[in-house]
């Protein structure tokens, strides 16, 4: 890995064993992009890369001169309106009520590591050898603004995290309207962009089209994240497989409103930009005051989509996440939401716990419901105090009565709301997110706080961390129920609103960082309506997220398929639920709920009282699998194999990192009648390690064969015969004789 720059050519080469990005500093004095894509040699010049020349109708940048015009240039964070007319990474306004700016190449910075961003979510190294940084430093004069863009190559992945930062020097102030993490001008548009998109309870499926002339753009201004769509774009070639082919990947490390777009100009070069959403953002900046966007993280893979995510998981996992639980095998847990509801008390609770306990689950979630006057979603939302009609010896005490039964004890919050029925609201109708004179929006009852305000986020740290301190809690589910609507900050004055949505997240993650360093044993798990906040920024904190309310089997199959675009399986909670499932009222097997919830954060969410005993030693045998197994699955390489979306199949697969042991889940979405013999042909083995499948040391294969010639499918595999919605499950271990 290195970081070089030429004075002479005034470029700069970041590359590593995979990758190369080139950075040129063109005649102007601006940045411009020569190259981002398979590491190619190192030489002294890439300047034939620069493309220019007389277009009719372009405007140019030196007088008398016809070359050289930023529209037809590619750039690394473009400004509009001085010969460029795309959109732009960013936008300032000025005291006179100009935009147009000029930033100019000043100096750089190389040096060995990576610096925390300052309030942010970011990936880290643990030694300084781990990545490189170069910092570019821009100046423009007439306006007194330094502007400071930050690459971080990686050594061991084929990475690059980029950042922007404004400092305002002057003596007024400027106004930052938009400022994106990244922009990246790629020299042709034969992609197709892929991206993940859905909605409550079908999250993160894949969509995929094809680029064209103009703007493709995904986005929230939901105040989170969201559902709708994830933080995360890629550009495949249309030739592109799992396995094979170039694909670019940019993901945003940020759990509030954000844009993501490709543009395509009529000279076919693709224009790919990913930030905060410059709706409903303004940022002033008074003399020393700067403004720091959050990171993209920048995949770039020629082994096709697998390729990426399994950069993505491996520093995700490992360099993102953070903290006691980062590399700790997870508990297997049971969650009572689904099997009570709002509708519990202590006995119900003590029950389901006990078959819990016998059963061998290890850590038993009280969900919400638990605290004020919560016994539906009216009421009681802020009130993060014990309802003692419902436990009448307070947390304390079911903590020490859950403990007692040998397993943890977890707990259910929704810091960020309030509903009007609380005590909280009574005492403070002003603490909530509205606009002055207008209409306050609910949904599902509840109001967000205004987590922009430190002094509401340092009560709810007061109200959480007392119940930690109290009762012995080993785990917090942090949920957040709702989009945010009228957002204004009533203590902000008016030139400060387009500040509160990206101050609201500060304060949220400022509420995590806190606990999570207080109480670094609590395993965070974070929710919102599912999955709808799951993204990198809140993964840095919890390192869990419910991945979907919907629990079903079958949907949970494209869900976490989808969702391994990006997030390692680690991270992804994943629980077995009744039949008829509550979303969507399908019986599937109680063995491919488990065989599907394996590959993820495993747990249990239903009464198993209301199992047969049949049903219950099969629950044992799954919870005795996974705690045998969760090492390789949380820690293994994962492999997408055959796509729920394209199949009545599904096939995923995981090996451990020596190749050792892999565990190979196949599902039957449909049956078909009198269908054609099937195969699976696995990934990342050893071509040279023998094999055996499920114990059966009888027989042996090597890795080659698995992977080339494949497993042929027998309906003996599967559980109930291999009808609709059956699976299996495939453990090789390595013979050693
Ligand atoms: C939404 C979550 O996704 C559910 O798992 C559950 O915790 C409910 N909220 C509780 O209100």
């Amino acid at each position: 890995m290195a970081i070089k720059f030429n004075a002479k050519s005034k470029e700069f080469h970041l590359y590593n064993k995979e990758i190369s990005y080139i950075i040129k500093i063109l005649d102007n004095n601006e940045l411009g992009n020569l190259y981002y894509g398979k590491r190619i040699h190192h030489k002294e010049s890439f300047s034939y890369l620069f493309e220019g020349g007389m277009r009719p109708l372009a405007a140019y940048v030196f007088e008398g001169d016809t070359f050289f015009s930023l529209q037809h240039t590619r750039q690394e964070y473009p400004s509009y309106g001085t010969t460029d007319f795309r959109y732009p990474a960013f936008e300032i306004k000025q005291e006179n009520g100009s935009k147009i700016t000029n930033f100019q190449f000043q100096s750089y910075n190389i040096f060995q590591g990576k610096k925390k961003l300052e309030q942010l979510p970011a990936t880290y190294v643990e030694n300084e050898k781990e990545a490189q940084t170069l910092e570019i430093i821009l100046y423009d004069d007439l306006i007194s603004t330094r502007l400071v863009l930050s690459y971080t190559i990686y050594e061991d992945f084929p990475i690059i995290t980029r950042n922007a930062k404004f400092i305002y020097k002057g003596e007024d102030k400027v106004t930052l309207t938009k400022a994106m993490s990244c922009s990246i001008d790629l020299p042709d548009y034969d992609y197709e962009m892929v991206h993940l998109s859905g909605a409550w309870s079908r999250e993160r499926h894949i969509r995929n089209k094809k680029l064209d002339h103009g703007v493709q753009s995904i986005y929230s201004l939901r105040g989170t994240s969201s559902a709708e769509h994830n933080p995360f774009i890629a550009l495949k070639r249309p030739s592109t497989t799992e396995f094979e082919g170039e694909v670019y990947g940019f993901s945003l490390v940020y759990s509030g409103n954000f844009l993501g777009e490709v543009l395509v100009d009529t000279h076919d070069t693709s224009r790919i930009m990913l930030g905060i959403h410059p709706s409903m953002f303004e940022w002033i900046l008074n003399k020393d005051e700067s403004f720091q966007t959050p990171e993209v993280v920048m995949a770039y893979s020629d082994k096709g989509i697998n390729g990426m995510s399994q950069a993505y998981h491996k520093l995700y996992r490992t360099r993102l996440a953070r903290g006691y639980w980062r590399d700790k095998a997870r508990p297997i847990l049971i969650n009572n939401w689904e099997a009570t509801t709002f509708d519990f008390d202590e006995e119900i609770i003590l029950n389901i716990a006990e078959t819990a306990s016998e059963l061998g689950i290890e850590l038993f979630v009280l969900d919400d419901g638990w605290f004020g006057s919560r016994n539906n979603d009216k009421a009681g939302l802020g009130d993060w105090y014990v309802n003692t009609k419902k436990f009448p010896d307070g947390i304390v005490g079911l903590s020490k009565k859950i403990e007692n039964m040998g397993m943890k004890f977890g707990l259910w919050f929704e810091p960020e709301m309030v509903n009007k029925d609380s005590d909280l609201y009574r005492a403070h109708p002003d603490w909530i997110i509205h606009t002055p004179n207008r209409t306050a929006s609910h949904c599902r009852n509840q109001y967000t706080l205004d987590f922009s305000r430190k002094e509401i986020v340092n009560y709810i740290y007061n109200a959480m961390s007392k119940v930690f301190r109290e009762a012995s809690i080993s785990y917090v589910k942090w949920d957040m129920n709702r989009y945010m609507t009228e957002c204004y900050s009533v203590s902000t004055i008016a030139e400060n609103q387009g500040k509160v949505m990206h101050e609201y997240i500060l304060g949220v993650y400022a509420l995590y960082e806190r606990l999570t360093s207080e109480f670094p044993h609590i395993l965070f798990e974070s929710c919102s309506s599912g999955g709808a906040r799951f993204d990198p920024g809140i993964l840095y904190y919890a390192p869990q997220g419910w991945t979907s309310d919907d629990t079903d089997a079958v949907e949970r199959m494209k869900i976490q398929y989808g969702t391994s675009y990006v997030y390692p399986i680690s991270c992804m909670g994943a629980h077995v639920s009744e039949v008829p499932n509550q979303q969507v009222f399908r019986i599937t097997p109680l063995e491919t709920r488990a065989n599907v919830a394996y590959f993820g954060a495993f747990g249990y969410e239903l009464d198993l009282n209301h199992l047969s005993e049949e049903e219950r030693t099969i629950v044992k045998k799954q919870v005795k699998f996974m705690k045998e197994n969760r090492e390789l699955i949380q820690k293994g390489t994962f492999y997408r194999l055959i796509s729920p979306f394209e199949n009545k199949l599904n096939s995923w697969m995981v090996v451990s990192e020596d190749k050792s042991e892999a565990i190979v889940g196949y599902y039957k979405i449909l049956n078909t009648a009198n269908e054609g013999f099937k195969r699976i042909k696995l990934q990342g083995l050893d071509e040279n390690k023998k094999y055996y499948i499920n114990n059966n040391k009888e027989e042996s294969f090597f890795g080659d064969e698995l992977m080339f010639a494949g497993i042929p499918v027998r309906s003996e595999d599967f559980c109930e015969h291999g009808g609709d919605f059956t699976s299996a499950i495939y453990h090789l271990n390595e013979i050693n004789n």
